[in-house]
Order: C-alpha cells, then sequence, then structure tokens
C-alpha cells in the first residue's frame, strides 16, 4: 500500500480525467490521497473531491506565490474548513523565492498566518520552500510550529536544513526530484532521514519522476518515489511502502 501525500488532482491538468487518474493510481496500490489545495478555487475542488471518494483527504492553505491574494476573508473560510474531518492539514503555504508575484515581506506574513491558524486548528503544515531554505526554517522555529509539525513537501534542502526540520517535529517528504538522475541533493537527504520521518508524494500534475520527466505527473508514479527511496537505502520496496504509509497515517490521524 502507498500513500501519496501530496496530489493536485484539484489542478486544471485534470479537469477531463481526474476519475482515470484516480483509478490507475489505486490499481497500483496507492491507498490514500491528500489533495493540496493552494487557492480559492483548488480549495473548492478538493473539498468536492474528498467528499465523494472516502479514500481522499484535504489539506486546506494558501501558496506563497499568491500571497498577495490572500485576505482576511479567505483566511477565515480557511479556518472553517480545517473543521471538515476530511481536512488532514493546513497548507500548502511557505516561501517561494523564484517567483515575484508576492515580495518577500507579504509571503512571509501570509505564511506566519496559516502557521498561526494551524496552532488554533491543532493540524499540521504542509511546507512549499523554493530557494528560501532558512528563512522557512528561522520562521518555524521564530512561531514555535513544531507545536503542530508537518510535512516539508518535495523537499530540495541540504542535509543541514533537514535536521533543524526534523527537530521541529517535522517530517521529509520526497517527490519525482529524488529520481532525477543529477539530483545529489534529494538522494544524500533521502539516504539520512529516520525511517518514521519518511514521506513520499508527486506534486502530480507537477515534478513528473523520472523516465516520465517533463511530461504530465499522476499519483501512480508514487510508487517510482518509493522504488528510488528503496534502492538508496538499500531496503525492500514493501518496507519503505509500508513505512511511508504509517508515517502519513499517524501525522494526518487516518486510522
Ligand atoms: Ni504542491
Amino acid at each position: 500500500m502507498l500513500f501519496d501525500t501530496h496530489v493536485h488532482l484539484n489542478a486544471d491538468q485534470f479537469e477531463d480525467d481526474v476519475e482515470e487518474v484516480i483509478t490507475r493510481a489505486r490499481d497500483v496500490g496507492v491507498e490514500n490521497m491528500v489533495v493540496v489545495g493552494f487557492d480559492e478555487k483548488t480549495i473548492k475542488i478538493a473539498m468536492a473531491l474528498v467528499e465523494k471518494h472516502d479514500f481522499l483527504y484535504a489539506a486546506v492553505g494558501w501558496h506563497p506565490v499568491d500571497a498577495i491574494d490572500l485576505t482576511e476573508e479567505y483566511l477565515t473560510w480557511i479556518e472553517k474548513l480545517a473543521d471538515h474531518p476530511k481536512v488532514v492539514a493546513i497548507g500548502e503555504t511557505g516561501l517561494d523565492y523564484h517567483w515575484d508575484k508576492s515580495p518577500k515581506d507579504v509571503q512571509k506574513e501570509a505564511f506566519r498566518k496559516q502557521i498561526h491558524l494551524a496552532k488554533r486548528v491543532k493540524l499540521p503544515i504542509i511546507i512549499h520552500d523554493r530557494e528560501a531554505h532558512q528563512d522557512i526554517v528561522d520562521i518555524l522555529k521564530e512561531e514555535n510550529a513544531e507545536d503542530v509539525g508537518g510535512i516539508m513537501h518535495c523537499f530540495g534542502g541540504s542535509v543541514e536544513i533537514a535536521q533543524q526540520c526534523l527537530k521541529m517535529n517535522f517530517h521529509i517528504s520526497f517527490g519525482g526530484p529524488v529520481t532525477f538522475k543529477n539530483a545529489k541533493r534529494p538522494k544524500e537527504v533521502a539516504k539520512e532521514v529516520p525511517i518514521n520521518r519518511l514521506l513520499i508524494e508527486t506534486d502530480a500534475p507537477f515534478l513528473a519522476p523520472h523516465p516520465y520527466r517533463g511530461k504530465r505527473n499522476e499519483p501512480s508514479y508514487v510508487k517510482l518515489i518509493a522504488e528510488q527511496i528503496a534502492e538508496l537505502r538499500e531496503v525492500r520496496y514493501e518496507e519503505i511502502a509500508k513505512e511511508t504509509t504509517a508515517n502519513a497515517k499517524r501525522l494526518f490521524g487516518i486510522s
């Protein structure tokens, strides 16, 4: 059994065939998936999908690239949704210094507000970190995010950054990049993370793993992530599948 902890079945890329994509994932053993909402439209679609399928769960939050659009009304709405029994995390939130739609100070403010929200509703946080490793760690520390912990999604930082996140009660999740031939750092970190803090994800439709790199990603490919990590750690695939699934269920409170 596999658990895809981060998938955007709510993205436009799946508009025409989402049910087939879900079926293919289930056919290769993906038991559960967390559909991650990151703005008004994708949160609404995520909620509709989890109402329809009992094995799907949702995360609700606001993407750092769009932090400039996050209003108090949206924050209140997200906080209300957090009460829904199938909402298992707040996010994705975080910092993204690759794109400049939202200035850094606006991103940081939206990030802090969502950490506060997650602590009020007592849900783990899903962190998006692009080219912002140290600022993310500093804010998580300053806001005592370890009270709720969460996930460093599609982790691309160093072993040192991973260790700081682990100390703060966070899990480290790997996606497609860990399979890329030239991805030295994720491969290094994937070997070091304690087995009880390791998670897998696709971030589909983005970041498809090798040999689908550049194509549309989908949750059935999470199997390739588990296989790559098993190879790196020199353990059996079944062990990675079992442990990462158990970790995800424990973190999200799914029995
Ligand atoms: Ni994402």
